[in-house]
């Protein structure tokens, strides 16, 4: 990996249900840090895909009486048609039914087993199919609940693998302890290090019951528990997505991990773990962010009637203003409320009304006062001042993959260019031949701040920015136009639709 790399992932979908709007805010949060990364000349690789094996997905197919491999087929291609839907720009989709992917997953747990990692033994515990994972006491709700679905384990019994995690409590102590932004924000960071505190157990690292999977190379009547399967999928997605050429020198370790809370303990302590066994790098971030729950701030469910459909969005707003809203309204890294009256609102009052506004109140100044031409004059200082260290600000925030605060960051200047707009009153000044000079800076400054947006704003509505640079004649995307200064003077405006329609 060189320093000009970064490479980014979700997490991979099970395919035993169809894409939600979770998928989605997970898939467009993190397409927003890759494409601002692309801006800022990094060589970005960005992955995601789907989970395919496992308990769930085999029950799910034998419940239509369908063989595992065709419900996956069915659904990853779902899930993969999503991606452009949502304008995600990933370089790669993988299925873990790769044959390529399950090669070497086989390669890499038989380094841990030849490193004396793993072990024979019988593991009884309390299991919850949904999870296809054993809880340890302290997850495990009164009554024997699921801390997460809140439904019954079972007590499952058999002879597995075992993965000797215990043995990692130190060095993933260490690794916490000395690397405080290995996972963000704090409160999941804390809660991965009080699970390491309370004591790591081993864990099953194959399972005999089961053979949707990918077989145990030096006990073929075994397929590795689902989890190790799919974590390795951020590894070894390198080593095929481009024909003919290893990426894994590259891009290995990973930048960032993107996740929900629900698998924090798989990506912050068995990821690492599985990791060391094999000799391999650790990545640098895991991301963790919060979930999205219906307007009622209950859990989406189709049953409580609360649920946001991603497609309803896409189809009466399109899917910028759906990526915008998502990362607007809930503060990334918590939970939030998501609702179709709020997407509209927001729609309403800050897309159409404030940036949409913006622009074209811009654009149609200058194409009648100036026939179309922003005048060569320097920009105004006072909005320069306003946008002075903008975009480190902003590149700072998306370091940390503060999606939302960057955002709330460069709208307060969307709002500020606004302002602007009614302190100059461009409108008065052109009836004053006096002022002209007043009117060319009003003008150049206001084109600049429209387009210094737009740059800034492009990895979150991709291609409403794209027309926008494009009628006002600056096109680039690079993070040098991110600067305000006087890139946007002397281009010609061109007319423009208003990007978002009022409804
Ligand atoms: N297959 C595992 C992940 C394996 S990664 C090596 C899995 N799949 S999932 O389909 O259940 O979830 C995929 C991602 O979507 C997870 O990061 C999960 O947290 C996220 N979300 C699922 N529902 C969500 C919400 N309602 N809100 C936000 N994100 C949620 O877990």
């Amino acid at each position: 990996m060189n320093n000009r790399s970064f490479y980014i992932t979700t997490a991979i979908s099970y395919v035993n249900g169809v894409p939600h709007l979770g998928h989605a805010y997970e898939a467009i949060a993190t397409d927003v840090i890759a494409r601002h990364m692309r801006q800022r000349g990094l060589d970005v690789f960005f992955l995601t895909g789907t989970d395919e094996h496992g308990e769930p997905v085999a029950d799910a197919a034998r419940a239509e009486g369908i063989d595992p491999q065709r419900l996956a087929d069915r659904n990853a291609e779902r899930f993969k048609a999503l991606m452009p839907l949502l304008s995600v720009s990933n370089d790669f989709f993988i299925r873990t039914t790769d044959e390529e992917h399950q090669r070497r997953v086989q390669a890499v747990l038989q380094r841990v087993h030849d490193n004396g990692h793993t072990y024979k033994g019988l593991y009884e515990g309390w299991y919850c199919p949904r999870c296809a994972d054993f809880k340890v006491e302290n997850e495990i709700l009164e009554g024997n609940l699921c801390p997460i679905h809140e439904s019954a384990l079972t007590r499952e019994q058999e002879e597995n693998w075992f993965f000797r995690l215990s043995t990692f409590q130190e060095p993933l102590e260490r690794l916490f302890d000395g690397q405080r932004d290995f996972v963000m924000p704090s409160r999941p960071f804390n809660e991965a290090r009080s699970f390491i505190a309370s004591g790591l157990q081993d864990v099953s690292l194959s399972r005999a019951r089961l053979n949707w999977g990918v077989t145990v190379p030096w006990d073929p009547s075994h397929v590795f528990y689902v989890w190790f399967d799919a974590l390795l999928n951020y590894y070894t997605a390198l080593g095929y997505a481009r024909d003919g050429h290893d990426l894994t020198d590259e891009f290995w370790p990973a930048t960032y991990h993107v996740i929900g809370k629900d698998i924090l303990k798989f990506h912050t302590i068995f990821w690492p773990a599985i990791l060391l066994a094999a000799d391999l790098p650790l990545p640098h971030h895991v991301f963790v962010h919060g979930f999205l729950l219906g307007a009622d701030g209950r859990k989406m469910s189709k049953s409580l009637g609360n649920v946001l459909d991603p497609f309803e969005v896409i189809d009466e707003l399109g899917t910028d203003p759906l990526r915008f809203y998502l990362l607007r309204d809930v503060a990334f890294g918590g939970d939030g409320a998501v609702g179709m009256d709020a997407v509209r609102a927001r729609y309403e009052s800050e897309l159409a009304n404030e940036y949409g506004n913006l622009a074209s109140r811009t654009i149609a100044m200058v194409r009648r006062y100036r026939d179309g031409v922003v005048p060569e004059v320097a920009v105004d200082p006072e909005l320069g001042a306003e946008f002075e260290g903008l975009r480190d600000r902003v590149a700072e925030l998306l370091d940390r993959a503060e999606v939302s605060q960057a955002l709330e960051l460069i709208w307060q200047r969307v709002r500020r260019a606004n302002r602007y707009v009614e302190e100059r009153a461009p409108w008065q000044l052109a009836r004053d031949p006096s002022a002209a000079g007043n009117l060319d800076r009003a003008l150049a400054s206001l084109a600049e701040a429209v387009r210094v947006l737009s740059v800034l704003l492009h990895p979150y509505m991709p291609s409403s920015t794209v027309k926008l640079l494009d009628a006002v004649g600056a096109p680039e995307l690079g993070w040098d136009a991110a600067a305000f200064g006087e890139r946007g003077t002397g281009t010609r405006h061109a007319a423009l639709e208003p990007l978002f329609p009022k409804r």
